[in-house]
């Protein structure tokens, strides 16, 4: 069992904890002044962890409404979000009352958003189901839903009061959701280095509590210093930029983690390229990335992924912002003038 505190606008507690989704009412039943929860939550995770949450909850002296969605990114949508902002009306939440998000980006994104919102704002929890989520988008306050234009385009910063994380729920996770997840968790280690690079040095020893702790702790020094993502957040959007013009080319048909991966390893090599890092960094992270299952490289060329870089809403005016590795655990936020793009990217893919 491991505590890390996030002391952003609002302090709160991420507990990683085995067999924790048993003891949430009790938990949350110390933290928060109201007895009434909004549950939301998406099918496949409500068939695993629904009941168990809920009466984890209502042994505690909690009244539970739930609310169970379709899983997938087109929920994180505006009719969706309407839906649960109903629904919280409908039962008459009130401002010490809370909502609990069991599940992935998706839910967490999504329920974090509607708790932004409604009321101008009320307590919620995230529990999340997914190695992503545990590693990333339950921690930091950002929520969001996607619009027609494009993913993530409206929502918030809103911390949650806590993060109640179940290392144990990982077992449940397909092979591909569970990559998915370790691309994110490989990104703090090129962010970070050790000790999270020993932690992951053999996949069939890794501690996922302890590793799932590391990374909230790497990302809670980032929340602590850029909570409204001005400055160096921007690092934890490693591999990311390029991820998300690979995602967007194949329609989505590749993941966002496979996406993340192989953007990770073209910021390795547009870093050598620029002689900020050594020769065969990128083949060090390629290895990494290759012992969690996660491919590497782009099937892609330069060109068609600089074009599609130009519209990423990470640019800034004429300059587009990557984050670069000079080396493991030492990272750049590197100003790119968005006429240098082409070349850049045509020579290493
Ligand atoms: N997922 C990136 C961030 O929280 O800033």
């Amino acid at each position: 069992m491991a505590t890390v505190t996030v002391k952003a606008s609002t302090e709160y507690n991420v507990i990683i904890e085995e067999g924790i989704l048993g003891r949430i009412g009790s938990l949350a039943g110390e933290l928060l002044p109201g007895k009434v929860a909004a549950l939301i939550t998406e099918e496949r995770v409500n068939a695993l962890y629904g009941d168990r949450v809920e009466h984890s909850l209502t042994e505690a002296g909690f009244t539970v409404f739930r609310l169970v969605l379709p899983p997938g990114e087109e929920t994180k949508c505006l009719p969706r979000f309407g839906e649960v902002l109903e629904f919280l009306a409908k039962h008459k939440l009130t401002r010490t009352d809370a909502v609990f998000a069991l599940g992935g980006g998706v839910i967490g994104d999504l329920a974090g958003f509607a708790s932004a919102v409604y009321l101008r704002g009320i307590r919620y929890v995230q529990i999340p189901t997914t190695l992503l989520a545990a590693v990333d988008s339950s921690v930091g306050g950002k929520t969001a839903i996607d619009l027609e234009g494009g993913k993530n385009l409206a929502g918030a910063f809103h911390q949650p009061a806590a993060v109640y994380c179940d290392p144990l729920v990982l077992k449940s996770l397909s092979p591909r959701v569970f990559s998915d997840g370790c691309a994110e968790v490989i990104k703090y280690a090129v962010l970070k280095g050790e000790p999270l690079l020993s932690l992951l040095a053999d996949p069939q020893k890794a501690d996922w509590t302890e590793i799932i702790t590391e990374c909230v702790s790497i990302k809670r020094d980032i929340v602590e210093e850029d909570e409204f993502d001005t400055g160096m957040r921007m690092l934890l959007n490693l591999g990311h930029t390029v991820g998300h013009a690979i995602e967007k080319q194949s329609r989505f048909a590749i993941s966002h983690g496979s996406a993340v991966a192989m953007g990770t390893v073209i910021a390795a090599r547009v870093s050598e390229k620029l002689g900020l890092c050594r020769k065969g960094l990128a083949e060090e992270i390629k290895e990494l990335l290759t012992k969690y299952g996660l491919p590497t490289d782009s099937p892609y060329p330069g060109e068609l992924l600089a074009d599609s870089l130009l519209s990423d809403k990470k640019r800034a005016g004429d300059t587009l912002h990557l984050i670069l590795p000079k080396e493991l655990g030492d990272c750049v936020i590197y100003p790119v003038a968005i006429e240098e793009l082409s070349a850049i990217f045509d020579t290493i893919l």
